[in-house]
């Protein structure tokens, strides 16, 4: 049995329990997985500058972000597909979330009702947009009527990425696993295989804002000029995110993107960061630069 203190072991543990088509399916990045590598070592590469005979003794890691007071600043980024890693999938994550923000993926196997009653802290949504819109919207009700606090829209899926090691695997999204929020084309979309194409624009996202007046953060922002232009159209915040680098391979590091995010956003919406995150030092760089909150992926799933 690992001993399991750092979130990598949780992964090492992980591996050893869950089938290998499964296991290939979290862990993959995109093609060569470059970007993949990058997020992790463009965080070991920036270093620390510490100062001494700094008074710790009382230490307070609370932030607060849209009105709420959140005990740390580590929330759960939302993670398709989550009853192939474990039956009770995304009811169980939000019960273990203890007052993060759990932010439900649209291709969740259990009911947005389910999570948000089982949530142990605030429940967000996270939207892929399905060609049928009324589809879309139904579920934006459904996700303001469990309660839901903001949306996260993905915008950097037009196409699903090339997972070359997840279809190596054989991984498919096994028939008995159901997925409520998506039709069949969306189901497709979403799929190890697929070239089916769910492209978003602008004009989508200011659809999004005129069904709903909950905040709507741009998660997959990666330039200055997109996180620009994201307040210019209303977004409530921005998500610095490379989709755990599972979408374009050699997009840069997400720590590596931050910088140019935050100097374009002058302070007016708040930053949330994902990508690589796995030590405590990640996150305080990450709020270094100027983030607002971090969230994990892969770690809490393992
Ligand atoms: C994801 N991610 C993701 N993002 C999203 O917007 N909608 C989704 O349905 C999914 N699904 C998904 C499945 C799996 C297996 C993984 C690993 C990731 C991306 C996720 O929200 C987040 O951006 C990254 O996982 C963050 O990187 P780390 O923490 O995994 O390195």
């Amino acid at each position: 049995m690992t001993q399991l203190l750092t979130l990598d072991d949780y992964e090492t543990a992980a591996r050893e329990r869950v089938p290998h088509s499964v296991y290939e399916f979290m862990a993959a990045g995109a093609a060569d997985e470059n970007t993949l590598r990058w997020n992790r070592e463009a965080f070991a590469r920036i270093k620390l500058r510490p100062r001494v005979l700094e008074d710790v003794a009382e230490i307070d890691t609370r932030i607060t972000l849209f009105g709420r007071t959140y005990a740390h600043p580590i929330f759960l980024a939302p993670v398709a597909y989550q009853r192939t890693m474990h039956d009770e999938g995304e009811a169980a994550a939000a019960r273990g979330a203890n007052g993060a923000v759990f932010v439900v993926s649209t291709a969740s196997n259990c009911p947005i009702e389910e999570i948000a009653s089982a949530a142990t802290g605030p429940i967000w949504l996270q939207i892929y947009l399905q060609n049928d819109r009324e589809l879309s919207r139904d579920l934006v009700r459904r996700a303001e009527a469990a309660g839901c606090e903001a949306f996260a829209l993905t915008v950097d899926t037009p196409v699903l990425g090339t997972r070359n090691r997840q279809q190596r695997s054989g991984f498919k999204i096994p028939p008995h696993v159901p997925t409520p929020h998506l039709d069949d084309v969306g189901r497709a979309r979403l799929s190890a295989d697929s070239n089916e194409r769910g492209p978003i624009t602008w004009k989508d996202f200011q659809w999004l804002r005129g069904i709903t007046s909950l905040p709507i953060l741009l998660k997959g922002i990666l330039t200055g000029d997109d996180a620009a232009r994201a307040i210019d159209e209303g977004a409530a915040g921005v998500m610095v995110s490379n989709h755990g680098a599972r979408n374009l391979d050699t997009v840069p590091a997400t720590i590596d993107a931050l910088p140019e995010v935050v100097e374009r956003v002058e302070g007016r919406v708040p930053i949330l960061f994902d990508g690589g995150v796995r030590r405590g030092t990640d996150i305080v760089k990450a709020i270094a630069f100027g983030a607002s909150a971090v969230l994990i992926g892969r770690p809490y799933v393992y």
